[in-house]
């Protein structure tokens, strides 16, 4: 069966410890650092900047995986790619050029893609294909942890997952479909079996009660409950 990795959302961290944090959920057994970065402009909040990613950088193998929530993109772009980060998926609306932008992020030496909103339709995947490693779906509006999983966010994943297997069918590259908001352990199964090969999950990882097992044990756990059977 295909793995479904975990990507903790470190705006649920502690900002005090963060160091700490980050090495916690790496010797939890996480997949990705997922990395949220926003401008307080493109949506109404404001979190981490290049420098914190350059600082974070030392503190664990992890992917860091940067959610670029800003307006424009281009430059915080290569500024992340600098300070280490792996991976920069963005928002189509928020850059003038999406497959100019797609393309710098790549020149620069990460992966790449699009993320889309709730509300955002898949053509703006049409034309760019080829350009990116990473469609990342939200499953709540951008700008804050702890939201509500939006429902019909399945059927976009299976219509997501339909186009690369349409895209690989054709000899396109392999493509990793992510999922952002309101992850939980009670429909990361429905959020996999709908198609999803990574999941992000903030508040379900650091606000997990200390009978979960601490990180090690809810990462897990999501893990185990994303695998398992239908009911
Ligand atoms: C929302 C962020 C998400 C958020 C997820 O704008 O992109 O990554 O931190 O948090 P939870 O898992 O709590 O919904
Ligand atoms: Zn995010």
């Amino acid at each position: 069966a295909r793995p479904c990795l975990i990507a903790p959302s470190i705006l649920s961290a502690d900002f005090a410890r963060l160091g700490e944090e980050v090495r916690a959920i790496t010797a939890a057994g996480a997949n990705w650092l997922h990395f949220d970065v926003m401008d307080n402009h493109y949506v109404p909040n404001l979190t981490l900047g290049p420098a914190v990613c350059a600082a974070l950088r030392p503190h664990t193998p992890m992917p860091i995986d940067v959610h670029l929530m800003v307006e424009p993109v281009d430059e915080l772009a290569a500024l992340f790619a600098k300070a280490g980060a792996d991976h920069i998926t963005f928002h189509p609306e928020a850059t003038r050029h999406v497959d100019r932008s797609l393309q710098a992020i790549r020149d620069a030496g990460c992966k790449t893609g699009l993320v889309l909103n709730p509300a955002t339709p898949l053509s703006v995947l049409d034309h760019v294909m080829d350009k990116m490693d990473i469609i990342l779906l939200m499953s709540v509006n951008p700008g804050f942890g702890g939201q509500a999983f939006i429902p019909q966010t399945l059927d976009k994943l299976r219509a997501v997952r339909a186009r690369i297997a349409a895209h690989v069918a054709a000899g396109g590259q392999p493509i990793t479909l992510q999922v952002d908001g309101g992850v939980k352990k009670d429909n990361i199964r429905a959020i996999h079996a709908a198609g999803a090969d990574v999941c992000v999950a903030g508040s379900a990882v650091f606000s997990a009660p200390d009978a979960d097992g601490g990180y090690r044990g809810i990462v897990s756990q999501l893990k185990a409950a994303a695998a398992a059977l239908p009911a």
